[in-house]
């Protein structure tokens, strides 16, 4: 095996870019509490560019659902300054950047008989021969949980089976057509299992269905997640047979699907505790990965959930199995893991941060479920390879230092655990590669600090410093690392 990463890796930054829009003054006036916003996680810029109101947009406006109160109208402003952000990005030497595109930005409304914004085409090809221009891979996400409003409000969204596939595939169909000349990286969904249980079962992303009524009038959590799920799966699968029945030998593009997942340490050596956290992968991830890499759900879900769980018929076994070209993984922890609790959507299992001898696993970070561990990265690479057997894209990878929000620029851009985790989650990567996993690329996330969805702009995650009074930004240290990181260890 060579020491360095191949020559043709792909290495750079994420971000959850979306969008802007004109026509917000009709939703408006049929619901006067929202006024214009912009989505999510950096765009900014309401009222601009034709774009139609998405899930976000809404689920901001309702009273105690984001930490700080803060909605994504003008986040990290990165509609007016996309080509500031593409220059930064060019300064840092990246191969390739992450982006996602707005589906209500290209059509407003969302639904396959509705009409296409020839503004948000505009926007988006300019914005990737921009990064073409400069050398910077566009890698395009279709789908990073904002879904039109319009389609919430006509059929309930996700929860409708016969309509949300054929509209998700015409969207995706529209963006080939538009895009697909410039664009060889496709993905369709960021993290399903985050759209399915903080949507529908947890309630605390858009749209917040849950079953306590107290947090949200609908909802069913114990049904929701698994309908949910299953249509995104299958969207998913049809959107990738249309790509590669019409599209992938004239443009000669690559698609797939970004699963997140944690890795799932035993906390001891009980038996019970390592039959756990085996269970919580088979779970968490098998949920996903099995239908789309194996063409369905793995056993120990369907005997957990029962009838609860959706059945894909033959046919749709065939669209699903083998409908990833990649392993596309989003991950930042690992969890300590016990046998126990009712938590359907991880395995049933418990999962800490504290060891038996009551230390740390490793840096605590600014949200409570991530801690660093490096070696975590190691194993699952390891797991996804020998369970897939498909190459491996790090779609997100990243650390939010502790009250990096309250600290001035110049202490915040000295973010020492940050690149501590980085120095530590790339050495994993390097690891593995070695071993002969095949791992194709890896981006950080993120580029720029950014709305970070219920946590507002609370938590940071970039590896730029924005200062939202002035927009400006600031490269922090851990940037300074990865790019000579990578520099190092890429092959020329
Ligand atoms: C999401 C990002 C998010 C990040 C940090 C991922 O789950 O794809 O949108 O900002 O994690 O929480």
């Amino acid at each position: 095996m060579s020491e360095k990463l191949p020559k043709d890796f792909l290495w750079g930054f994420a971000t959850g870019k979306s969008s802007i829009r004109v026509k917000y003054e009709a939703f408006c006036q049929e619901r006067p509490k929202f006024r214009p916003t912009a989505s999510y996680q950096i765009e900014g810029s309401a009222n601009e560019g034709g774009r139609g109101p998405s899930i976000w947009d809404t689920f901001t406006r309702v009273e105690g659902k984001i930490r700080d109160g803060s909605t994504g109208d003008v986040a990290t402003d990165s509609y007016r300054l996309w080509k500031e952000d593409i220059a930064l990005l060019k300064s840092y030497g990246v191969k390739s950047y992450r982006i996602s595109l707005s589906w209500s930005r290209i059509i407003p409304l969302g639904g396959r008989h509705d009409p296409v914004n020839p503004e948000g085409i505009q926007f988006y090809r300019d914005f990737i021969k921009e990064l073409l221009v400069n050398d910077i891979v566009p890698f395009l996400t279709l789908y990073h949980w904002d879904l039109p409003q319009a389609l919430h409000d006509r059929y309930l969204g996700w929860l409708n089976k016969e309509e949300i596939i054929k509209d998700y595939v015409r969207y995706a169909q529209v963006c080939f057509e538009s895009f697909g000349d410039l664009v060889k990286h496709w993905l369709t969904h960021n993290e399903p299992w985050c759209v399915a249980v903080l949507g529908y079962g947890t309630g605390v992303f858009a749209p917040g269905r849950c079953s306590d009524r107290a947090r949200s009038a609908e909802g069913d959590s114990s049904r929701e997640p698994w309908i949910v799920a299953h249509h995104l799966i299958l969207a998913h699968a049809y959107t990738v047979k249309l790509y590669r029945e019409q599209f992938a030998a004239s443009q000669g593009g690559e698609i797939g699907i970004t699963l997140n997942t944690n890795w799932y340490l035993p906390y001891d050596d009980k038996a019970e505790n390592i039959a756990a956290a085996k269970r919580a992968v088979q779970v968490y991830l098998g949920w996903y990965a099995e239908p789309i890499y194996k063409g369905d759900y793995p056993s120990v879900l369907k005997d957990m959930i029962g009838d609860r769980l959706p059945h894909f018929t033959d046919e749709e076994k065939a669209v699903i199995r083998d409908s990833s070209d990649f392993f596309g993984l989003n991950t930042y922890t690992t969890h300590l893991t016990l046998e126990g609790g009712d938590n359907e959507w991880n395995g049933k299992v418990k999962t800490t941060h504290t060891k038996p001898d009551g230390t740390q696993l490793g840096t605590q970070s600014a949200a409570p479920w991530l801690q660093t561990y490096g070696p975590g990265l190691h194993h699952l690479l390891n797991y996804i390879w020998k369970t897939y057997k498909k190459p491996i894209y790090i779609t997100e990878n990243g650390f939010a230092v502790q009250n990096e929000d309250k600290m001035s620029i110049e202490t915040a851009i000295q973010d020492k655990d940050r690149l501590e985790y980085y120095r530590d989650y790339t050495q994993a990567l390097l690891d593995a590669s070695r071993e002969g996993v095949d791992i194709k690329g890896y981006f950080g996330w993120s580029l720029l600090d950014n709305f970070e969805w219920a946590d507002g702009y609370t938590i940071r995650f970039g590896v730029t410093y924005v200062d939202y009074k002035t927009q400006k930004r600031y490269p922090k240290e851990s940037s300074k690392f990865l790019v000579q990181w990578f520099k190092e260890h890429v092959e020329a």
